[in-house]
């Protein structure tokens, strides 16, 4: 054996060695990788199992649709409420077919907004919330059960449209009799008498709106063609000596090319009737204008004062029943703060939209948006 014999098989002991070593150290590392996988992969499985749990003990139906429409989750209030089983993986529409859902989840996916809408589904009635959630397109709807409240609603509103039939006949009396006995008496009791039948005047008004508010709720009106342009005209022609008398301008800007929308007459005459009446009664110099124009394939109508205006912390509540800004002034002019409700209500019977903008001492403007097509 020469040296470089002996040299070469030295190389090769230390080159086994030195490969055990390394074998050895990969293992370890191997071994500890998988370990580690194993820990991470354990407390995945045991978050996402107590995060199955948490949703399944929340007694609110939520439900994940991703953007294929297929359920990847449901959790079980959700199969309770909805009485079927095993939703995960199946279509949504195998389970909803209410339009309103559809449209809103359609909606959803088209605008990214959160949405929050009333739903009859499954004999009850929910307040559903949509939600989009990730960049895979999935959605969160949660449910809301408001079958007792609207059943509370319902039989409170019942009561009152009730309670309104019953005082009609009364107050007419009370009015027709108090109108023949003022022409009969003078001086003092004639004051009072007045008095008797100012008031009689305006629980009348509100008997009046109570029903026509229960009347808009309970029927659907049947759509017909109704000219816009005429119908301004002529209801703001019913104001035009208030006007005068108040040195209040009216002016109209009528787009007379786009002017037919589906409607119902009555019911829209009843609605410029209280958005004139109210610009009117709360403006006490200047102008109201009328303007209507197409805008993004709706029939576009504002109505523009230079009245007292609204404070920014009514707007919110201005559509709500009895709300008044200014509760002597509102009475005062026989006001009953129905009006903007059952103008809504209209609005809404004719799938239309309504907006208010107001500058408290410089005007209001109400925007009307109104479909060209039922
Ligand atoms: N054009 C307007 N300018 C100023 N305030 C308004 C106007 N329209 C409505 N309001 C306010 O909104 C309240 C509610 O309006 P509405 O429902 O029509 O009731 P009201 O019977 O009092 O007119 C009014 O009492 C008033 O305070
Ligand atoms: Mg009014």
């Amino acid at each position: 054996m020469n040296e470089f014999t002996i040299f070469l098989l030295a190389l090769i002991i230390m080159a086994a060695i030195f490969s055990h070593l390394r074998a050895g150290r990969f293992k370890r590392m191997a071994e500890s990788i998988t370990l580690k996988c194993d820990t991470a992969m354990a407390s995945a499985l045991s978050a996402k199992k107590s995060l199955l749990e948490t949703m399944n003990s929340i007694s609110m139906p939520c439900l994940v649709v991703d953007g294929q429409g297929k359920v990847t989750f449901a959790n079980r209030a959700m199969e309770i409420s909805s009485g079927f089983q095993g939703m995960s993986g199946r279509n949504y529409l195998e389970f909803i077919k209410e339009p309103g859902f559809i449209r809103a989840l359609q909606d959803i996916r088209r605008h990214g907004k959160p949405l929050d809408t009333e739903i009859s589904l499954w004999r009850k009635v929910f307040l559903v919330s949509f939600s989009i959630f990730g960049d895979t397109g999935n959605i969160l709807v949660s449910l809301r059960d408001v079958t007792a409240e609207k059943e509370v609603e319902k039989i409170k509103k019942e009561l009152v449209t009730n309670m309104s039939h019953e005082l009609k006949t009364p107050l007419t009396a009370i009015k027709g009799y108090g109108e023949t006995l003022r022409d009969e008496v003078t001086g003092e009791p004639r004051k009072y008498l007045d008095v008797i039948l100012k008031h009689a005047d305006r629980l009348i008004s509100i008997v009046n709106d109570i029903l026509s508010l229960s009347g808009l709720e309970e029927t659907k009106p049947e759509l017909v063609p109704v000219d816009i342009s005429d119908l301004i005209r002529e209801t703001s022609s019913l104001f035009s000596e208030k006007m005068k008398k108040r040195k209040i301008e009216l002016i109209l800007d009528l787009d007379e090319s786009n002017r037919i929308v589906p409607g119902d007459r009555f019911k829209m005459e009843e609605l410029f009737i209280n958005l004139i009446d109210n610009a009117v009664r709360y403006t006490d110099e200047g102008n109201i204008s009328i303007r209507s124009f197409l805008k993004d394939d709706l029939l576009n109508v504002t109505i523009r004062d230079t009245g007292i205006g609204i404070p920014e912390r009514s707007l919110p509540r201005i559509f709500e029943r009895f709300y008044v800004v200014d509760k002597s002034r509102s009475r005062e002019t026989g006001g009953t703060g129905l009006g903007l409700s059952i103008v809504k209500h209209i609005m809404m019977l004719h799938k239309g939209n309504i907006e208010i903008s107001s500058r408290l001492g410089s005007g209001t403007e109400i925007l009307l948006k109104f479909p060209l097509h039922s």
